[in-house]
């Protein structure tokens, strides 16, 4: 990937619109017909768990071309203890540029970001074919459990990665999605109605 011309920077609120637009775009029709993504963007700007620091947005030639923003979300240890950890998502990249290497490059670059900032491990839910590549691990493995599922369950698509080597050790527990991601469909509907139209279709591979 040629990373010439790449600029990670935060995001200020003249991006807001077309980082919004940018999700919206890369989401779509990805994991339900239509997406609730941008709206969570929108809402999560707002939330207490975010981190203006890593509401990163990615620019080639001063074109918006990906972004991607982290949370602060915590695992309820077994012993007790409230371990913090960071969350990110959503995470795009335009959909014309896709599978290029950019994903990838944004999101090693956010994290050496989020390990200055203090972070010790990351949680998230996603595909551990494309974060596999980026030293995530299924979290089960670890001991760490997803909020809400069975004790025994190793969910395949709960990851984490330590950001500071041995910050997990010994920690088992559970962990729990930030309350600022689950948004009100009806209210994400709203949201959208204020972007151009856009077919929602059902298709293959759809999570929801
Ligand atoms: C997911 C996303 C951020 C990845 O960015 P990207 O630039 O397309 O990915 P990269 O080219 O950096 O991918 C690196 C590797 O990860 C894997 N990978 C990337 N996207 C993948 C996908 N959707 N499914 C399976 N593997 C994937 C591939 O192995 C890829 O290498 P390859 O193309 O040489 O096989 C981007 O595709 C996107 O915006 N998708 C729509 C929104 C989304 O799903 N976001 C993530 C939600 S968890």
């Amino acid at each position: 990937m040629n990373q010439d011309n790449i600029v990670i920077r935060q995001e200020i609120p003249s991006d807001y619109a077309a980082v919004e637009h940018l999700t919206r775009e890369a989401f779509w029709n990805v994991y339900r017909p239509g997406c609730l993504e941008h709206y969570v963007v929108h809402v999560l700007r707002h939330d207490p768990a975010f981190v203006p620091e890593l509401d990163l947005v990615m620019e080639r030639e001063g074109e918006l071309i990906g972004h991607v923003l982290y949370t602060r979300s915590f695992i309820t240890a077994n012993d007790g203890r409230r371990i913090p950890t960071m969350t990110f998502g959503p995470i795009s990249i335009r959909p014309d540029l896709q599978r290029q290497g950019l994903g990838k490059y944004l999101l090693d670059r956010s994290m050496e970001q989020a390990a200055e900032l203090g972070a010790g491990a990351l949680c998230i839910e996603g595909n551990l074919d494309f974060y596999g590549k980026s030293g995530f691990v299924v979290a089960g493995t670890r001991g760490i459990r997803y909020h809400g599922e069975p004790e025994q369950e190793i969910v395949p698509y709960f990851l984490l990665k330590e950001l500071r080597p041995g910050f997990l050790d010994g920690v088992t527990g559970v962990y729990h999605t930030p309350q600022g991601y689950y948004v009100d469909e009806a209210a994400a509907e709203a949201f959208d109605r204020d972007f151009p139209p856009k077919e929602k279709k059902r298709l293959p591979g759809q999570l929801f």
